[in-house]
């Protein structure tokens, strides 16, 4: 809710180096600062902050991006909440978009919602120690499963009484609305010849839900006998403040020691979740009686990218596990599982063995999830070879969604070796699924981009990062995006001179109305867009056809990107791609060096840039044609009769001339 002006103010005022120094301790070289990674562990700095970039940037990592990145990264806040500590630093107001009347309804509603649960929760706690019938049965049972009373006051837990409408009318005496409690789904509104409040939740064990800040949004109630009349758990319904799919059970209490060990543990229940807690595990979180979400993933990743599933080891919890593999490493997650032996989970191997004991069975027995599913498939086929290959093609699949390179070839070796297939197989395998991958994803924003109306103006700085990291941006990930696209080089290149130098100004040669030869003064940007335009060429690589389309918006609207806009870009992927390619040392040929007899690279020099531009734009141009006279070759091979044969040689023909030329013109600047 924080207006587009004010955010560009805020980042306006920012000077990154002030940001991160708040927090590393940064030296000064030349023109950037230095320090050791806040992100991983390192002895010699490599974590480099340019202040005339507004980006920070590790090259032991690969971490980077702009004042907000880091503090979203460093400190887990969202990115309204980076950009009101910010505006706090440097003093900015934050006027916050006045409120339409329909909003500031909602916002009562949800303060309402909010409080009566935690009148609820307070209520249920007080009954647990303070009421016979809490003491007697809600407690017990409590004390039955071995919690001690500082795990049941850490996580909240109460009871509530087994009557019809106890709670209902105490809430309703203590001055909150029907409306609020039915709304929080604490009390059900039964309409009918004659309207009936009543509570949702009766004779049960009672589990506070909290969000990450320690606020209660819902309740899961446990039933106390084991008889199957009624469900095991009732919950709170989804409302204006509880929404189950991107809630994680356990959050505010383990938030603190997930980001302290950089590894997160998933069970499958609340009870596992507080038992673990007991035995010292206190990283530990569930996903709310759901299946896991992509939502709650993202959530999780605030905190670590290393998570460890300890489902159940009966069929059910081995198919979640194989579910939740699947998602977390399409959000880039690292994921171990632990299977516990038959007929145990977390909760009852703490209470049979104890809590050191679990602790060296959660070290010791967590596996890759490459070894677990492969394991698990390998089990199932048996001896019958189509099972296998079968087993063999699962596993591809689940290996392309690995985004890091070095942890991809990891994984290929594993189920190689596991399967004994040969490890090309399966590398070739996962590469072509990851291509297929890319185009599935490609065709789908496609199809989208047709659907949706075009958009002309950049997008404003949104609230929402919609940012899906795709490995397109990944450093090691370039060996791969060589094969995908095989001008990749040329095409960055273009991509890093645009965002580097677009809005500087250099001096061409042009012919004014007598058509005599002058100088004029370009913006770089107007010179690599009207020749990209004008030889109709398309970059491979979508994510930089998509910083060119929004560069030629601005041009079109007459103005130029503001700095540091595709570092500040809404956009993760931009985000990040636009932060390597300017804090790579900005790279000129190096006859440019010679030619000019510079030691020292003086890349800010109009004429170097003008000549790296020159034949930038040549090698992409030549690239591109070179890939034309391959495809046009193929096609000569299948060519269906005489003309169509003879088209394609005059096209080769005419691609080849150009070529020549370019050459040429490449060779006649060197010498
Ligand atoms: N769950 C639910 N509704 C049910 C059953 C389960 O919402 N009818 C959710 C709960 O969040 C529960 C989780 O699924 O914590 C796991 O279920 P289960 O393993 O059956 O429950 P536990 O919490 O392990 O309970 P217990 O150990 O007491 O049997
Ligand atoms: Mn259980």
């Amino acid at each position: 809710m924080i207006p587009p002006d004010t955010v560009q103010k805020i980042l306006d005022a920012t000077r990154i180096e002030e940001v991160v120094s708040e927090f590393v301790s940064l030296h000064r070289r030349g023109a950037s600062y230095w320090g050791c990674c806040p992100f991983h562990n390192e002895k010699t700095p490599s974590f480099s902050v340019s202040p005339s970039r507004g980006i920070f940037k590790c090259f032991g990592c690969g971490e980077g991006g702009n004042a907000v990145h880091f503090l979203m990264k460093h400190e887990h806040f969202s990115y309204p909440d980076a950009l009101r500590f910010l505006a706090n630093k440097y003093g900015i107001e934050i006027k916050e978009k006045e409120l339409t009347d329909e909003e500031r309804q909602a916002q009562t509603e949800r303060d309402t919602l909010f409080h009566v649960s935690e009148f609820a929760q307070k209520h249920f706690a007080d009954l647990l120690y303070n009421n016979e019938d809490g003491r007697n049965i809600g407690l017990a049972y409590f004390y039955e499963r071995q919690l001690s009373d500082d795990i049941i006051k850490k996580f909240g837990l109460g009871y509530c009484l087994d009557e019809w409408e106890a709670f209902t009318k105490y809430a309703i005496s203590q001055g909150y609305s029907e409306d609020a409690l039915v709304k929080s789904g604490l009390s059900i509104m039964k309409e009918g010849s004659e309207k009936r409040i009543y509570d949702r939740f009766r004779g049960r064990v009672m589990f506070p839900i909290f969000n990450a800040s320690g606020r209660v949004l819902g309740f899961s109630g446990r039933v106390l006998t084991s008889e199957k009349t009624s469900a095991k758990y009732v919950n709170s319904p989804d409302s204006e403040i509880y929404n189950k799919s991107n809630t994680l059970y356990g959050i505010y209490q383990a938030k603190s020691a997930i980001s302290r060990q950089d590894l997160c543990y998933l069970v499958e229940g609340n009870i596992d979740v507080i038992s673990m807690h007991q035995a010292g595990l206190e990283n530990t979180i569930a996903s709310c009686g759901t299946s896991l979400t992509k939502e709650q993933i993202r959530m999780i990743k605030r905190y670590t990218r290393n998570v460890t599933l300890m489902y159940d080891g009966d069929p059910p919890g081995v198919k979640a596990a194989i579910r939740a593999i699947d998602l977390l490493l399409g959000e880039g997650m690292r994921v171990r599982v632990v299977l516990f032996p038959d007929n145990d989970d977390p909760d009852s191997y703490a209470k049979k063995y104890g809590s050191e004991a679990i602790q060296n069975f959660v070290k010791d027995n967590a596996i890759d999830f490459v070894r677990f599913k492969t394991g698990i498939l390998l089990k199932d086929a048996g001896n019958d070879p189509l099972k296998i290959s079968q087993a063999a093609s699962e596993m591809v699949n689940t290996i392309a969604l690995v985004g890091d390179l070095m942890e991809r070839t990891e994984s290929v070796h594993e189920c190689a070796s596991m399967m004994r297939i040969s490890e090309d197989t399966i590398a070739q395998s996962v590469a072509k699924a990851i291509l297929r991958n890319k185009q599935k994803a490609y065709d789908e924003e496609h199809k989208n981009a047709e659907t949706a109306p075009q958009e002309t103006t950049p997008p404003p700085a949104d609230e929402t990062d919609s940012g899906t990291t795709t490995p397109i941006t990944s450093q090691s990930g370039n060996q791969f995006l060589q094969s995908f696209f095989p001008c990749e080089e040329q095409e960055k290149k273009i991509i890093e001179i645009l965002l580097s130098h677009g809005n500087d100004t250099i001096t061409q040669p042009a012919k004014d109305e007598d058509g005599k030869d002058i100088f004029e003064e370009y913006y770089v940007a107007t010179l690599v867009i009207s020749d990209i335009l004008n030889d109709n060429i398309k970059f491979d690589n979508p994510l930089y056809q998509s910083i060119f389309d929004e560069y030629e918006a601005f041009l079109k609207q007459g103005s130029l990107p503001p700095d540091q806009h595709f570092v500040n870009h809404p956009k993760e992927d931009i985000r990040l791609l636009a932060a390597t390619l300017l804090s790579q040392p900005y790279s000129i040929s190096e006859k440019w060096y010679e030619m000019y007899n510079i030691s020292t690279p003086s890349p800010d020099d109009p004429n170097v840039i003008a000549n790296d531009l020159h034949d930038s734009m040549l090698n992409l141009k030549m690239k591109k044609l070179e890939q034309k006279i391959t495809q046009a070759k193929e096609e000569l091979k299948t060519a269906p009769n005489d003309d169509e044969m003879m088209m394609l040689l005059a096209r080769i023909k005419q691609y080849e001339a150009v070529r020549m030329a370019i050459g040429k013109e490449l060779n006649r600047v060197i010498t």
